[in-house]
């Protein structure tokens, strides 16, 4: 018989008749009932287990985590809290799981535990979901681009250039390590390396996403990109993925209309195709928060939060609004920032950025016009000759969760930033090519995917809505 997914048969309004259902044992209680899991829903279906005509032998093999198949009838459920159920009428297991030693038992396991069992906790309720919502989110975002006809661009993960500038790089390279050639000067001689010059994993496809956005007009990626900042936060990883949509002929208010337009589509998808495993993140963290004292719980619960930045257009701000807004306030005063903010040109920090959204706006902020001294070579240089046209979404309980601009367009002005910068400008002439021929005013951010997924699944670390997490000191699995 053909196995029918769990999901199907709880969103079904069939009863009596026969299914095949698959999956993993959560629990088994009264040697009767099974909660059977196939990660198809949140939801499990009880199999009811004809335990007088089971042999001992196969009852006692129906364990927390054994993999079994069930066949039998599909009835209406007289228990509480589930619409069907199947009585069984043949059992067979597929694979055992040895109850003394599986690590996942039925009970409640804390998240640093279960990050030590990575490899298995996609079968606890929370980590399914999670990944469940990931996934809904990953698709939404290339719905969203291919509806709006923008091309999917796959830039190379291996690259010679640093396009942030900013030298997080980790190298790649065949040499061998013990005894690297060297040149003349007593340098490591790249030129024998595996690409005749030194390399590394990208930590961003935006160079290359201009140069196809200057012949299809719109296109985006969606795909990993690698840090090596040693950043242990809830916030970082060293290996994210990235959607970097870049578009001719966008200046940076058409490119803050996109990116409102981007979260706002996503979170409304996880809405409408997640509902049952939102309404669970939502549970949990309401669970979660009972442990936190009073006023360091949120204010609303996921699920309206998430439908106020659906609902709501961001706040838009420059940068000197910004860090006149921060100096002034109480929490600057009474020196509650571990950063003070005493002048223009600061950096601003994740609590600057957290106080602006969740204290001080109470919505998503966007800020632009952000000092040239603390952003990228590639953006456009205002008239002040002090602001570049930077922009960053900041978001609750995350901070910034897009990083973007428009770019400078000026063959003159960018080569003078980069020569400023120290950009090696005559290795990217391939970059500077695009502002010789045929340039254009263009606009493009980067939406960091894992911090995204962070605020619509509601979870408080980085490591949990990634499948493996890539943290400094840490490469398991
Ligand atoms: O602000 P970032 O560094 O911008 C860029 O890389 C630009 N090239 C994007 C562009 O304009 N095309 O990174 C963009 C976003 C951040 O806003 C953040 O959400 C995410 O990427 N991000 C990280 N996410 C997880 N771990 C890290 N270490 C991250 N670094 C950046
Ligand atoms: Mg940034």
């Amino acid at each position: 018989m053909k196995r029918i997914k769990i999901k199907d048969i709880l969103s079904s309004d069939k009863s009596q008749y026969e299914a095949c259902v698959k999956g993993w044992v959560r629990t088994f209680r009264n040697n009767q009932f099974i909660a059977l899991n196939d990660g198809s829903t949140i939801h499990n279906l009880q199999a009811v287990v004809d335990f007088e005509n089971t042999s001992e032998e196969i009852l006692k093999r129906i364990t927390t985590g054994a993999c079994v198949s069930v066949t039998g009838t599909i009835i209406t459920s007289l228990g509480k809290g589930q619409k069907y159920e199947l009585k069984a009428s043949a059992l067979e297991i597929l694979g055992d799981s040895d109850p003394e030693k599986y690590p996942l038992q039925p009970k409640k396991h804390s998240l640093e535990f279960l990050r030590e069992i990575a490899h298995l906790r996609f079968r606890t309720s929370t980590f399914s979901a999670v990944f469940r919502v990931r996934n809904v989110l990953s698709h939404a975002v290339h719905k969203f681009f291919q509806e709006k006809g923008f091309a999917w661009i796959h830039t190379p993960i291996i690259t010679a250039s640093d396009a942030e500038g900013a030298g997080q790089m980790f190298r790649v390279t065949t040499l061998d390590l013990k005894n690297p050639p060297k040149t003349e000067s007593g340098e490591i001689d790249f030129s024998q390396d595996f690409f005749g010059k030194s390399t590394n994993l990208t930590v961003s496809g935006q160079l290359e996403g201009e140069l196809a956005a200057m012949a299809l007009s719109e296109i985006y990626t969606f795909g990993p990109t690698f840090r090596a900042e040693n950043s242990n936060t809830t916030r970082h990883l060293a290996e994210f993925w990235m959607i970097e949509p870049e578009m001719a002929f966008y200046d940076l208010n058409d490119n803050m209309d996109l990116a409102q337009e981007l979260l706002q589509y996503v979170i409304k998808e996880a809405l409408a195709h997640c509902a049952d495993d939102l309404q669970f993140l939502n549970e949990r963290l309401l669970e979660e928060e009972k442990q936190k004292p009073q006023n360091e719980r949120s204010e609303m619960n996921l699920v309206d939060k998430l439908k106020f930045c659906v609902e709501n257009d961001f706040q838009r701000v420059t940068y000197t609004e910004a860090i006149d807004i921060l100096r002034e306030s109480n929490h600057n005063k009474k020196k509650k920032f571990s950063y003070l903010i005493d002048k223009w040109g600061a950096d601003l920090q994740s609590e600057h950025e957290r106080y602006l959204v969740e204290k001080h706006f109470k919505k998503p902020v966007i800020l632009i016009d952000y000092p040239k001294e603390i952003k990228a070579f590639y953006m456009r240089q205002n008239e002040d000759g002090k602001t570049v046209r930077a922009m960053d979404v900041l978001f609750p309980g995350i901070g910034e969760i897009i990083g973007g601009s428009q770019r400078e367009e000026r063959y003159d002005k960018l080569l003078q930033r980069m020569q400023e910068m120290h950009i090696p400008h005559e290795e990217m002439y391939w970059y500077l090519d695009t502002r010789r021929f045929g340039a254009c005013p263009h606009a493009g951010f980067g939406l960091g995917f894992e911090r995204l997924v962070l605020f619509v699944t509601g979870m408080t670390n980085i490591r949990d809505i990634i499948a493996f997490a890539r943290t400094p000191k840490n490469c398991e699995f």
